[in-house]
């Protein structure tokens, strides 16, 4: 890493994950700076929330060396709010000062998500988005060193999403945590990342040869990012071809690639999507 540039705030070396005795990751090494945002990329089945899991430290059985900032927050696609707990006590679960100071920090991170409003709706009253988004706004007011994002906008559909996106970009420049954006969508990994990682796909039934780290590609598309971007379209078959897919390629959603361009391509390109605050 060059002088000037910010340290690794995580630091994986050589992070090995067997389950019974069929490997899943196979020696995989990362760092992530401050402010950075990286996107795992890899076909479903490979390993990457296993590898998510390592750095949540919810993994006590993997090997090598691992060091992660103590104050991290993870988000799942699922939102896993307590239905019986109101909107602003499922985001100040957990937070360490009084019930006061809670609801404060609590009312103040669901105005970040846009969702003020609602901190004292049952979560069962809110859509999937905004779910999704207390969801989010229960990670931030943690204010974490680490942002761990494991396919968060997977359940969400295609407009929702794109609204999402926007929203994350963001809260992320204002936050600037390090961030493990797991994806299987190669656009949003182009829209929201500064790095993406592809993780290879293990051979089905090999007791050796898990996942390894097969391309690191600097995401280098101007702001705010356009699908339209040559560029972006550029990446986006290069981070296909290392997910053994073709840009145009039907079998993609049957495989689990999902490329965002093709479902949404009906729907106008979010114009300055990262540029837009509304969620
Ligand atoms: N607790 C577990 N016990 C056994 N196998 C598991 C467990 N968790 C994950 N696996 C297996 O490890 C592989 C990687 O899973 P996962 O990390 O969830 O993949 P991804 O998130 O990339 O879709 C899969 O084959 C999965 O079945
Ligand atoms: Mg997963």
């Amino acid at each position: 890493m060059a002088l000037g540039e910010n340290k690794a705030v995580v630091s994986v070396r050589n992070v090995r994950r067997k389950f019974a005795e069929r490997a899943v990751l196979d020696g995989i090494d990362l760092d992530i700076a401050q402010g950075e945002i990286v996107a795992l990329l890899g076909r479903s089945g490979c390993g990457k929330s296993t590898f998510l899991r390592v750095l949540a430290s919810l993994d006590p059985l993997s090997t090598g060396e691992v060091r992660v900032p103590a104050k991290k927050s993870v988000v799942f696609q699922e939102p896993r709010l307590l239905p019986w707990k109101r909107v602003w006590r499922n985001v100040a679960l957990g937070l360490d000062c009084n019930a006061e100071e809670g609801k404060r920090r609590a009312i103040t991170a669901l105005e970040e998500v846009g969702l003020a409003a609602r901190a004292e709706a049952w979560p069962g009253t809110l859509s999937g988005g905004e779910a999704q988004r207390v969801a989010l706004a229960r990670a931030l007011v943690r204010e974490p060193a680490l942002l761990l994002l494991d396919e968060p906008f997977g359940a969400l559909d295609a407009l929702t999403r794109i609204k999402m996106h926007a929203l994350m970009a963001e809260l992320l420049k204002r936050h600037r945590p390090a961030v493990l954006l797991v994806t299987h969508d190669v656009d949003e990994a182009i829209l929201l990342a500064d790095r993406a990682v592809v993780l290879s796909m293990p051979e089905p039934g090999l007791t050796t040869g898990g996942s390894q780290i097969v391309a690191e590609i600097k995401i280098d598309v101007a702001l705010p990012r356009r699908r339209r971007d040559p560029a972006f379209a550029a990446l986006r078959r290069e981070l296909l071809g290392y997910l053994g897919v073709d840009d145009d390629d039907e079998d993609a959603r049957a495989s689990g690639i999902r490329n965002s361009s093709a479902r949404t391509s009906s729907i106008p390109a979010p114009t300055g999507a990262l540029a837009s605050a509304t969620p």
